[in-house]
């Protein structure tokens, strides 16, 4: 695996790969890799394409600074799964080599609607921060596709919304399925700051995403919604929202509508620890 730190190497490395007909499929991420983000190299890596892995915690995206500071560094681990899994490129920037003229001067992204519910009104100025650091890394490695975990379903929506706003209409985004722990756990780098007791707990959102489905076909939303919310509380999480919606835009839903594709999403607190997962109705 080649390593770059720098936006004019890579991007010199990889024009020229490219000229001699090299397709690239690139995962971005915020490093403290698991078994997720390897399922997204594993995806990328069919069809004979080359793979572009970034790691950069990028500071425009933390609404909380709490959480920016206590987000995991694991670099040397890291590489060392990368490699073990066949990436071809690691990027690896500084601050600066991502936002040269600073983080006010660079490019960000109105994204109307899917910013003002759910991720979008709890985390204000999140999105944005995404859209602005994912537009800039696509400038700098120019993939032919976009590898993406469907834990963040929001943010799939938002960065397939970014193709558009940016007129990458060559550039595919691939959305690939959640990785689970065994008790259904969706994977995520902030699960590794869960105590031994917050851990046993955690399988419950799955527990309540499963039984949104399941009562799909008889039962009520509303109703579903409550146990979920109630079953949350005594296991020791605050809810910030069990909600369900129109799978193709994020509308939000009241009951459930078996016409049209849906989606469950729940966001929940732990001590410090804020989880989210959804899934497919
Ligand atoms: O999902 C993430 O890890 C981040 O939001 C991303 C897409 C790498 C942008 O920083």
């Amino acid at each position: 695996m080649v390593i770059f730190k720098k936006t004019q190497d890579i991007k010199e490395y990889i024009s020229s790969v490219q000229a001699g007909g090299t397709k690239y499929g690139f995962v971005p991420t915020m490093g403290a890799l698991h078994n997720g983000h390897l399922s997204l190299i594993q995806e990328a890596r069919k069809g004979g394409q080359a793979v572009i892995c970034s790691i950069f915690v990028n500071p425009t995206q933390f609404n909380d600074k709490k959480d920016l500071e206590k987000y995991p560094i694991t670099t040397d681990a890291d590489i060392e799964l990368l490699t073990r899994a066949g990436c071809d490129v690691l990027f690896l920037p500084s601050v600066d080599e991502i936002y040269p003229g600073g983080t006010e001067e660079t490019p960000t992204f109105d994204f109307g609607y899917l910013d003002t519910i759910l991720e979008g009104a709890k985390r204000p100025g999140h999105f944005k921060g995404v859209g602005q650091v994912v537009s800039r890394l696509l400038d700098i490695v120019n993939p032919d596709k976009l590898y993406l975990g469907q834990k963040d379903y929001q943010q799939c929506m938002v960065l397939t919304k970014l193709m558009e706003l940016t007129r990458r209409t060559k550039m595919k985004v691939v959305i690939c399925p959640t990785t689970r722990e065994a008790d259904g756990l969706a994977m995520s780098s902030r699960n590794r700051r869960l105590t031994d007791p917050q851990r046993i707990v955690a399988g419950v959102i799955y527990q309540c995403l499963v039984s949104i489905q399941t009562k799909k076909e008889s039962g009520s939303f509303a109703i579903v919604r409550k146990e979920c919310e109630d079953l949350l509380t005594a296991k020791g999480f605050a809810t910030e929202y069990v909600a369900l919606a129109d799978a193709r835009d994020l509308t939000l839903l009241d009951e459930y509508n078996k016409d049209i594709p849906m989606v469950a999403l729940i966001a929940a607190k732990i001590g410090e620890i804020r989880l989210i997962d959804n899934i497919l109705l």
